[in-house]
């Protein structure tokens, strides 16, 4: 049986910037990828956990382009991108050592992906709408100097 995975991201977690929802919405989906992987009776590939933190430092490089499209300030929230890969990668690493297992490990994924939008990304997604309104409402002739 086929599980459909499809929209799983809440309503409440949605930013409003079409491209990172998107996003979102996949490592929400990889995450829940997982639990179902690591509850079933197959043998758990690391690989899958390996390619959802390539895929997180991928959606950070995507919020780092959108950010710098708009020209919305980005140092400290490039900050917390780093933290948060170290954190994950650490985290990762005792699973591969043998000291967390894979339940523990999608708890805290599950747990710091949902801090991570309202927490960062949220007051992100403001700050871009505002850095965008702001070049709009700006006369073509100043916008252009
Ligand atoms: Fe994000």
């Amino acid at each position: 049986m086929e599980i459909n995975l499809a929209g799983l991201l809440p309503e409440a977690l949605l930013i409003d910037l079409p491209e990172i929802d998107a996003q979102h919405e996949e490592i929400f989906r990889r995450i829940e990828a997982l639990k179902e992987t690591c509850f079933g009776s197959g043998p758990v590939s690391f690989e899958e956990f390996e390619s959802l933190l390539e895929y997180l430092k991928y959606h950070f490089s995507t919020e780092e382009r959108v950010a710098g499209e708009a020209g919305a300030g980005f140092v400290d929230h490039a900050r917390v991108h780093r933290e948060n890969l170290q954190a994950l990668g650490k985290a990762f690493r005792e699973v591969r050592d043998g000291a967390r297992d894979v339940h523990s490990f999608l708890r805290y994924a599950e747990y710091w992906f949902e801090r991570h939008i309202t927490e960062e990304d949220k007051p992100f997604a403001d700050s871009v709408r505002k850095c965008r309104l702001r070049s709009s409402s700006r006369p073509e002739s100043i916008a252009s100097l």
